[in-house]
């Protein structure tokens, strides 16, 4: 049985025929509409979440599947000490598939390992987020028309934000991607990203504090929310949160074909100022995370259209 819990699980073509598959469900919505009929989708949301939830949510029902789950840990036996093993067990009697957001990074992999239906891990505390990341690449996909030859900025919080760490995984396949990456010293990208991937791979990268040297570089600029809820004390966070607000003036030397993405929510670190400048690309990002994901469930479920 095939789970998502980590992106590199997936080969490039497997990756591009998502890809491929989002873009015909896109252009052909009707032939999908009834391709999960029966089926259904569980929901597992240890952890806050807005548009991870409900693209998955959305995706299920516009395959004409049904969904049912939790969307906090507290209104289910979580709560009276359930372990996430007994969970996934019993899930799989009711639901034919799993997407599970959990603040420690493993759970979903444990609950892959007892679960008798597939799982998606929808984000594991600062690890992965592979979802978010097939969501990405749908978007630089149809946003540059390619997945190579490009630089790309990572900006913000690059320690405990896990969609930069399954982005970069991800992009280093692709032939001549280099990043910048650009954060506060105490956001560095972590030491296991940096070792299993981008030192492993050798592909090319540097590291910045600063946005405005980075900016006339970039093809592609991936801004990131400050993880407040990983930090270990309020002042940090505090002193951290504002490193980076992206405003008009900020884009004052950056290309005329420069994308945006951000996986959102956004806090402060991109201006609403910003929004209708055509190349803020992420509200489009969030459209591209529930085909994307209704790709990846039609894989998983083995289902022909
Ligand atoms: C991200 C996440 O949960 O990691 N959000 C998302 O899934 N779109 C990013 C974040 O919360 O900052």
């Amino acid at each position: 049985m095939k789970h998502l819990i980590d992106i590199m699980e997936l080969t490039t073509e497997e990756i591009n025929e998502l890809i491929a598959t989002a873009e015909d469900i896109m252009a052909n919505p009707d032939k999908y509409c009834e391709a999960c009929k029966r089926k259904k989708l569980a929901t597992l949301f240890y952890e806050p979440s807005t548009r991870t939830r409900l693209s998955f949510e959305a995706a299920m029902l516009e395959l004409g599947g049904s969904v049912l789950g939790f969307s906090e840990a507290s209104s289910s036996s979580v709560s009276k000490g359930e372990s996430v093993a007994d969970t996934a067990r019993t899930v799989s009697c009711y639901a034919d598939i799993i997407a599970m957001r959990h603040p420690k990074e493993g759970a979903p992999l444990v609950a892959s390992k007892f679960a008798t239906v597939p799982v998606i891990n929808a984000g594991d505390g600062g690890h992965n987020h592979p979802t978010q990341t097939l969501t990405d690449l749908l978007t630089i996909k149809r946003e540059k028309g390619r997945l190579s030859r490009l630089t790309i900025g990572c900006c913000g919080d690059l320690k405990f934000g896990r969609t930069v760490h399954s982005l970069i995984f991800a992009m280093s396949r692709y032939p001549e991607v280099d990043f910048i990456l650009i954060s506060p010293e105490e956001l560095r990208i972590p030491e296991h990203v940096r070792g299993e991937c981008l030192d492993k791979t050798g592909i090319p990268y540097q590291e910045t504090t600063s946005l405005e040297d980075a900016m006339p570089k970039l093809d592609i600029l991936y801004m990131t929310r400050v993880q407040r809820e990983r930090f270990f004390n309020e002042q940090d966070y505090i002193r951290l949160k504002d490193s980076y607000i992206l405003t008009p003036d900020k884009l004052g030397n950056a290309r005329k074909d420069l994308s945006i993405l951000h996986p959102l929510p956004r806090v402060n670190e991109i201006s609403t100022a910003i929004d209708t400048d055509p190349r803020a690309c992420y509200f489009r990002q969030a459209l591209c995370g529930k085909y994307i994901r209704m790709a990846l469930i039609l894989k998983l479920l083995e289902v022909r259209v």
